[in-house]
């Protein structure tokens, strides 16, 4: 190396640490009485910049006697969100912020300086969304989404996007990045159409005062007593008198309705998720291939075959049966 660039390369060090240790001081005599703001066990890195690069600090001439009353005036050298949005491009376009960044800023779930969790943030995503939105949790729900309960952050762009709802991708894509069985079922030979067009056809993204996070009512499994509004969920689409009527598909030759015998029924009415799978199937008409049977996670295989002229139903909750669609 040329002498000359060596001796610049040595100057600039200088000045560097020169720099460095001077801000270092400054940071230590803040500190000695803010000790507090770096007490959490993340740290942010923008504190290698000093404090002074976010606070504008002008000493008092003469010292308070009260050691709480503060030795100095201070204002931020930016306000928030732009002094954040300097280092940060949250969100991508400031024109789709969510609104508490711009009215509340990002200190609002953010410690500038440092936090006892990941991110930084003050509380649990869910607690600090809560503030808020408390009507995402309906009160008396009886099924909660595992993930509402771990974090909002896992649908939606918390900063806020483009896209309606600030999601992160629409139902059903949103929805079958996580369930990857029930997209088996929608992608299977025959799905149902509104699972595969839109899961909130059925479901609530958040919780529900049904089971399994469903829009209506369908009661809990494996039976109930029959009344009517029992199997509102379908019938939402589906009108009973094509299930119960003379036109269904499962009937006997004599044209008993087959959906009456298994359904309309004081005890032990059966679900109709007990034949047909909500989502999808390899069977023809929705029909499961397995009935799920007692605790211990047994499945019951369902069949059935045809000989064109009678269909043959093979399940093991009663000998095989054939009857005429
Ligand atoms: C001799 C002690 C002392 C020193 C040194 C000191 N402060 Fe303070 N500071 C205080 C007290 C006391 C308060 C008022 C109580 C509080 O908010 O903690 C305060 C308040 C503040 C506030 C909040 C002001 C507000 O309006 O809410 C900021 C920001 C601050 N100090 C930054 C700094 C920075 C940056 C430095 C170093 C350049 C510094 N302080 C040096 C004692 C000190
Ligand atoms: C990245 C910018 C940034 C840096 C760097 C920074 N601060 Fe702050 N600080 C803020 C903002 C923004 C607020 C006001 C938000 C709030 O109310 O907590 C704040 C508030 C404070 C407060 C008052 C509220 C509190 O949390 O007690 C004190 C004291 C403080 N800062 C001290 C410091 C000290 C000391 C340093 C250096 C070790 C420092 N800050 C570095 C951005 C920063
Ligand atoms: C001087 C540049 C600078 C400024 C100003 C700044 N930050 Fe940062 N911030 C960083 C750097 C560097 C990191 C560490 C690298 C990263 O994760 O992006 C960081 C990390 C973070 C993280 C943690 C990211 C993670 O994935 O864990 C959060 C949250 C954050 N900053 C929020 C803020 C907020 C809120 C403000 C305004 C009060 C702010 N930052 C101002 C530079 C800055
Ligand atoms: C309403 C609360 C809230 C506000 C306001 C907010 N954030 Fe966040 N931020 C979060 C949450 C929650 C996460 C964690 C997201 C996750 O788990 O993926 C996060 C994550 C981050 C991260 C790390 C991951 C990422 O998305 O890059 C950065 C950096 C960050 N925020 C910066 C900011 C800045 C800068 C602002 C202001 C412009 C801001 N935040 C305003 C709640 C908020
Ligand atoms: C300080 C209050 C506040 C906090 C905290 C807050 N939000 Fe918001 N949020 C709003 C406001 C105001 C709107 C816009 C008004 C509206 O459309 O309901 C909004 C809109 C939304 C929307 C879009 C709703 C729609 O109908 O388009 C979503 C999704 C959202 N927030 C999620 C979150 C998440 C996730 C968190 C936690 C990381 C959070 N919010 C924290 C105030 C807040
Ligand atoms: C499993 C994904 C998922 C999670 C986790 C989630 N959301 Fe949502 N959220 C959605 C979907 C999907 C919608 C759109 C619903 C619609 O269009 O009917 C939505 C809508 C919203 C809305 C708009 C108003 C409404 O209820 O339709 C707000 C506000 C909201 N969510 C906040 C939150 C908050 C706060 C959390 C965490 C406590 C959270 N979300 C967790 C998927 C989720
Ligand atoms: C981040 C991953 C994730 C996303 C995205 C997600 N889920 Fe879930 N979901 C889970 C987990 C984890 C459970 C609990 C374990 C299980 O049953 O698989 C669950 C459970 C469920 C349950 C069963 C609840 C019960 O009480 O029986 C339904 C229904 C459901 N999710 C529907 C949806 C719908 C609809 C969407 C899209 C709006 C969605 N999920 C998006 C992770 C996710
Ligand atoms: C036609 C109504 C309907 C639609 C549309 C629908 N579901 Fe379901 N879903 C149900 C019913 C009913 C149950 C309860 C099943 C039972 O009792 O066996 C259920 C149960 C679930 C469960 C929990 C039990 C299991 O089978 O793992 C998950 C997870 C689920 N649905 C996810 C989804 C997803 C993801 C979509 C969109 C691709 C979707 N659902 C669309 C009606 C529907
Ligand atoms: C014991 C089993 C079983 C139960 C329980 C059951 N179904 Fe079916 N369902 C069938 C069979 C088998 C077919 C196919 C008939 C054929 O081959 O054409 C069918 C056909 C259908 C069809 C196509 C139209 C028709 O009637 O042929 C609809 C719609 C339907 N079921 C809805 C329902 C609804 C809604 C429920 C609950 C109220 C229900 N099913 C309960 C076995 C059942
Ligand atoms: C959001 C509307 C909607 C809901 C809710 C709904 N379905 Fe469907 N279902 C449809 C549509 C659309 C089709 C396809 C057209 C048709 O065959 O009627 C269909 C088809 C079916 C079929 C196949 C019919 C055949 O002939 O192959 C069965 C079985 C069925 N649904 C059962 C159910 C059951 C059981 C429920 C309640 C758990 C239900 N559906 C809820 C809209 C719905």
């Amino acid at each position: 190396m040329n002498r000359g660039w060596g001796g610049l390369v040595l100057l600039t060090l200088l000045v560097w640490t020169g720099r460095a240790r001077a801000q270092e001081d400054e940071d230590a005599a803040c500190l000695r009485c803010h000790e507090n703001v770096v007490a959490g066990a993340v740290r942010h890195d923008a504190l290698d910049e000093g404090c002074t690069s976010c606070h504008e600090v002008t000493m008092k001439e003469e010292a308070p006697k009260d050691p709480r009353v503060a030795p100095h005036t201070t204002s931020l050298t930016e306000e928030e969100p732009a002094l954040c949005q300097d280092c940060h491009d949250v969100p991508e376009n400031p024109d789709d912020a969510h609104p508490p960044i711009d009215d509340e800023g990002c200190t609002l779930c953010h410690n500038p300086h440092s936090a006892p969790r990941e991110h930084l943030l003050r509380d649990k995503p869910y607690q600090l969304c809560r503030q808020c939105h408390a009507e995402t949790l309906p009160s008396g729900y009886l099924s909660l989404h595992a993930p509402v309960d771990s974090s909002c952050a896992s649908c939606h762009d918390v900063h806020g996007n483009e896209k309606d709802k600030y999601l992160k991708a629409t139902s059903p894509d949103l929805c079958l990045s996580c369930h990857k069985d029930i997209q088996k079922a929608v992608t299977s030979a025959y799905p149902h159409d509104p699972a595969e067009e839109d899961c909130l056809n059925c479901h609530v993204p958040h919780a529900s005062r049904d089971v399994h996070l469903l829009n209506a009512y369908y009661p809990p499994g494996p039976y109930t007593v029959y009344t009517p509004l029992r199997y509102n969920l379908c019938w939402q689409c589906h009108d009973p008198e094509d299930v119960f009527g003379e036109d269904t598909g499962f009937r006997t030759k004599l044209g008993k309705n087959l959906h009456a015998v298994h359904v309309k029924r004081r005890k032990k009415s059966r679900l109709c998720t007990l034949c047909h799978s909500p989502h999808g199937s390899n069977q023809e008409h929705l029909l499961q291939t397995g009935i799920p049977f007692g605790a211990e996670g047994w499945v019951i295989p369902l069949k059935v075959t045809s000989n064109g002229k009678e269909k043959r139903c093979s399940a093991a909750c009663h000998e095989s049966r054939s009857y005429s669609p």
